[in-house]
């Protein structure tokens, strides 16, 4: 079967690592184009790269070669679909280009996350919405399509099968790991044994995204916390629902979270809960199959009509470059692409 011709664009940073990783032997991608920064054109993607996975850079990336930012070059190479690891800033820019230009593009950066036809898919919980690329004007035009925050990502993935319950309010404190704020990220002079109470923006995406994915409107309280640790963004949520919940009827909802599209990249259980008073912990985040594209909860509580628990995601793979993937898988299933 001849592979789908893909784009990394930011093949570099800590999300395009993930990418490069990820798609090195996809079965139904195939890497034909990368791009980072202007000064890197031309280099070999093994010698420039800082890498960062705490596993071994994949053999066959190793030689690729960076390539200048062209749409025309990669239409001439027929790439079809572009996975974006671009920063918002650059992104706002370069995917409406791509887009016109009749790319599908599956993006990680915000510039286009709240834009009324651009869906923020998780394909484990809001499926319906990528048939908004329609509304782009695929099958003639090209698209983007996003995926959320990667805390809202974790949230989104336990929060979604307890919606039946009828959810009235969200209280999260997040605290996550610095490879979320990118390569090179913060000083290690900040960060190093410190956790620093603030990280822009996050706070209000994750509202803003929660409700735009769930299609509810509960009210979300977030703090959110960076603290000294590489991989994984842990979550302490409590949930207000309508009603009282049981804990059995919550830890049974996550067990039977199965019904999801049967893609490459979808774990066989989305959620998965652990009875042990120290799970999850971030040096779990490269755990399950496909590696880190798992949820995991732990530390249940009830109160009254509340319930209480903790979460990890891993917030380079599930909550970023996976989940991209994981769209793009999703959107050739229902179009059918191959
Ligand atoms: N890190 C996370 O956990 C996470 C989670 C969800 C979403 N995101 C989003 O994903 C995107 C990538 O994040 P990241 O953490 O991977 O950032 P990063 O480590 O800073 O990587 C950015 C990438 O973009 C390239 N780039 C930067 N400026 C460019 C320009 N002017 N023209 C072309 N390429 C340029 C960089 O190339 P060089 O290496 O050559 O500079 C690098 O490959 C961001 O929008 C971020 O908000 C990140």
């Amino acid at each position: 079967m001849e592979k789908i011709k893909v784009a990394v664009i930011g093949a570099t940073g800590a999300v395009g690592q993930v990418f490069m990783w990820m798609l090195a032997d996809h079965p139904w991608f195939e890497v034909d184009y990368i791009t980072a920064s202007a000064a890197r054109v031309n280099q070999r993607y093994g010698s420039t790269v800082h890498w960062l996975l705490p596993f071994e850079m994949p053999h066959a990336i190793r030689d690729r070669t960076i390539s200048e930012f062209s749409g025309e070059t990669m239409k001439e190479r027929g790439v079809k679909i572009v996975f974006s690891a671009l920063p918002a800033s650059v992104a706002a820019e370069a995917e409406p280009l791509l887009r016109d230009m009749g790319f599908y593009i599956f993006s990680n950066a915000s510039a286009m996350r709240y834009h009324k036809n651009v869906p923020i898919l998780i394909p484990e919980t809001n499926l319906e919405t990528l048939s908004l690329i329609e509304d782009q004007g695929y099958p003639e035009k090209g698209f983007v399509v996003t995926n959320a925050n990667c805390v809202t990502t974790g949230l989104a993935m336990a929060v979604a099968p307890l919606r039946k319950f009828g959810i009235k309010q969200i209280s999260l404190c997040s605290y996550q790991s610095v490879s979320g704020a990118g390569y090179p990220g913060l000083s290690s002079f900040d960060i190093t044994d410190n956790c620093i109470p603030y990280i822009g923006g996050e706070e209000e995406k994750i509202e803003k995204e929660i409700k735009k994915i769930l299609s509810f409107d509960p009210i979300v309280d977030a703090y959110c916390v960076r603290v000294p640790v590489m991989f994984g963004h842990l979550e302490a949520v409590w949930l207000t629902f309508e009603q009282e919940v049981s804990i059995e009827d919550v830890l049974k909802t996550w067990d039977e979270f199965r019904e999801v599209p049967d893609l490459p990249s979808t774990p066989k259980l989305p959620v998965l809960y652990d009875g042990s008073n120290t799970f999850p912990q971030p040096k779990y985040a490269f755990w399950g199959t496909p590696k880190g594209m798992e949820v995991y909860t732990g530390r249940i509580k009830k109160r009254d009509n509340r319930i209480g628990f903790m979460l990890l995601v891993n917030n380079l793979v599930k909550g970023s470059a996976g989940g991209s993937i994981q769209n793009a898988e999703a959107f050739v299933q229902k179009y059918g692409l191959l």
